[in-house]
């Protein structure tokens, strides 16, 4: 699988695909540290990167490698070198020249295609593997961006005006030049980053390429629970889910018979915790355990059929006692993708 992330520079591109490539194991392309270890071997040859012809005859004296994070030019590691202002300026510059472009193409899709990869860069989405499972396009407000890259130069001389104007002078050459410039991918989901956490992020788009799920989370002495969906419905009955496998494994529950429940609340997170209170209850009073749940949710009102099976100690033992679902974390949220999530802790 090959998930593109593409967008300007300090829209969080590095980090957030960094993330999601550790979370599902997969590798992980930096293609714009490849057009820099490119543009910091040029610079240190002395080669002038506005001379055209002579970067073109450069290039078939160099052979371009990476694996694990490290960037090799003839077996040279750069990657210590590559995050310098003028190497990204010189990188933008190169990274218009067709040859440039056509040299580093086969460097990357050799190792995309031979792994699951995260590829991150201006053009994973539209030139570079257009048929990609997942795209998504990262955008942020020029002004976020200048004080992410600002932060992360620091120390140095450079003024946060100096560098807002070099960011969106790249921006407009990454933008406008005739060859693969930077756009947003046709299919591609856009994220503006500009007021999410990275983990936000992250977790958006690991719920594009996974589809509805559930998962835990640490808060303090208690377990925070979340379920993830495409509609509210279904982040309400991953949240169940989660709730449920909090106290045992999900798959030794057979859901042979059914309760029906109701509950109504001033807003979606009030809607969340009584349902999970509910389910709660129910468990207690019918000495129930469930693992499949039906949700429809009608302005603030909630219906639910919850399907499972009588606590048997020995095949559910093991079990924690739920106290209850409290306000901690609460949130119920649609992120721009349409994604909804729902979490919040319980009481354990
Ligand atoms: O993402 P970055 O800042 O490390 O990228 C450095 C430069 O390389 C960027 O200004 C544009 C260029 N680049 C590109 O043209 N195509 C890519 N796929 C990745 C980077």
């Amino acid at each position: 699988m090959i998930i593109t992330i593409d967008g300007p520079s300090g829209s969080g591109k590095t980090t957030i695909a960094k993330g999601v490539a550790s979370r599902l194991n997969f590798a992980y392309l930096d293609t714009g540290a490849l057009y820099r270890a490119l543009a910091y071997t040029l610079l240190s040859k002395g080669i002038d990167i506005a001379d055209i012809a002579a970067v073109e005859a450069a290039l078939p004296t160099y052979c371009l490698k990476t694996s694990q994070d490290r960037y090799l030019v003839n077996e040279v590691d750069t990657t210590a070198y590559l995050r310098t202002q003028e190497v990204a300026n010189a990188s933008s510059i190169i990274s218009a020249y067709p040859a440039v472009r056509a040299f580093l193409l086969p460097v990357q899709r050799e190792f995309a295609e031979k792994q699951n990869t995260v590829c991150e860069g201006r053009d994973m989405g539209t030139t570079l593997f257009p048929n990609a499972e997942v795209k998504i396009f990262l955008t942020a407000s020029p002004e976020v961006r200048a004080k992410r890259r600002f932060l992360e130069l620091q120390p140095t001389e450079i003024s946060f005006e100096e560098l807002q104007k070099e960011i969106v002078d790249r921006d407009k050459r990454d933008m406008s030049r005739e060859i693969s410039p930077l756009i947003q991918p046709e299919k591609s989901v856009v994220i503006d980053t500009s007021n999410l956490s990275i983990d936000q992020v992250i977790e958006e788009i690991l719920s594009i390429a996974q589809g509805p799920r559930w998962e835990h989370f640490p808060h303090q002495a208690d377990v925070g629970i979340r379920g993830i969906g495409k509609t509210i419905e279904e982040a309400f009955e991953q949240a169940s889910l989660a709730l449920t496998a909090v106290i045992t494994d999900l798959e030794k529950i057979s859901p042979k018979k059914s309760i029906e429940v109701s509950c109504e609340a001033i807003d979606r997170e009030m809607l969340l915790v009584d349902y999970l209170n509910r389910i709660i209850y129910e468990m207690d009073c019918h000495q129930m355990l469930f693992s499949k749940f039906e949700v429809t949710i009608h302005n603030h009102t909630l219906s639910a059929l919850l399907f499972g099976e009588k606590i048997d100690q020995k095949r559910h033992k093991g079990a924690v006692e739920i106290k209850a679902a409290t306000y901690n974390s609460l949130r119920v949220h649609c992120f721009d993708s349409g994604t909804w999530t729902a979490e919040c802790v319980v009481d354990v």
